[in-house]
């Protein structure tokens, strides 16, 4: 029936995401379709099959889902999905691989936050470290950076030159450094968290990456974020409910169920604007941290 809200995800991977199917029909979408095994150069002929099956102008009826894992790819997708638009034959677009555009902004909107609230100030000429370069890690620096903060990720396994490509190439396309460090050790993320004041940990679900007592070594640290909600928790005693709670080392600690929460608003929220915005809106993740910053108030 024309006017019924279709969602076509789209996923490099072997399956889609059941959190982001559930999310789509959640937020109202009523047919709901995953296209597993979708590479880059699938991307154009998908959209237009969906576009030109569908009257002309009403770009809220039909929407195009990109997930995955692998961030770069996932931005590749998301502009081949805007360029393949024939207006008025057009679709809304929102990417969000393995959730970690939503995350990120969740993570930072919330971090600028709690800045804001213990010193006044946010972001601006902040250290932060932020400890994992996966999806969640790397948008996370991007968006750090974005906010005119100095991010460094601190690799918390094997660094090779085929892994450092990936950051520049991602760094290169939102205009912003990434420089990256080493913390596979204590001695290294020692080392690596020296005078830091903010530390997010962006690391693999169920590990451990920091503990209390080399927090307890930070003495200018007044955040330490934590987006892993699968215990043992990537902060040790930070709760995973956490919201600006005062932690031993001084500092104050987010933690994952507090990131998740804004993060389940933001990706809904965008699925809603996909359906009722006054154009064919093409969502990247910087679209996801303003909502998020409007989300989290102060
Ligand atoms: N709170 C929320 O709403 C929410 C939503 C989505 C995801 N998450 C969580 O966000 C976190 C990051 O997600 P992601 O997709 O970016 O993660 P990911 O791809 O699973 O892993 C992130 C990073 O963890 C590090 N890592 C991998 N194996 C490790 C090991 N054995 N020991 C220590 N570190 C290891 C690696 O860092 P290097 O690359 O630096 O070596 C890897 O890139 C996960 O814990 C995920 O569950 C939370």
């Amino acid at each position: 029936m024309a006017g019924t809200k279709i969602l076509h995800m789209l996923d490099p991977r072997a399956n889609v995401s059941p959190f982001d199917v559930n999310m789509a029909v959640d937020a109202g979408y009523e047919v709901v379709v995953p296209y597993p095994g979708v590479a880059a150069g699938d991307v154009a002929g998908l959209v237009q099959d969906a576009v030109f099956s569908r009257p002309p102008g009403r770009y809220n009826d039909t929407g195009i889902f990109i997930g995955g894992h692998d961030v770069n790819l996932a931005a590749d997708m998301l502009e081949q999905a805007g360029g393949a638009m024939v207006p008025p034959f057009e679709a809304a677009v929102l990417a969000d691989p393995n959730g970690a555009f939503t995350t990120s902004a969740a993570l930072v909107a919330l971090v600028a936050k709690h800045l804001r609230a213990r010193s006044g100030a946010g972001l601006e000429d902040r250290d932060v470290r932020i400890l994992g370069g996966g999806p969640v890690g790397l948008c996370a620096a991007v968006l750090v950076a974005r906010q005119g903060g100095r991010p460094t990720l601190v690799r918390l396994t094997d660094m090779t030159p085929a892994r450092a490509e990936p950051v520049e190439r991602f760094a290169r396309r939102y205009g912003v450094e990434l420089p990256w460090t080493t913390g596979r050790d204590d001695a290294g993320k020692r080392a690596a968290l020296e005078s830091v004041e903010v530390v997010v940990c962006c690391a693999r679900a169920g590990v451990q990456v920091l503990s209390a007592d080399l927090m307890a070594q930070c003495a200018k640290l007044e955040i330490a974020a934590d987006v892993n909600a699968v215990p043992p928790a990537g902060v040790e005693g930070l709760p995973v409910t956490g919201d600006g709670v005062d932690l031993p080392s001084g500092a104050l600690g987010i933690g994952a169920l507090a990131i998740g929460g804004i993060k389940y608003q933001v990706q809904r929220g965008l699925l809603k604007r996909m359906m009722s915005a006054d154009h064919a809106v093409v969502l990247d993740f910087p679209d996801a941290f303003d909502l998020a910053g409007e989300t989290v108030s102060d």
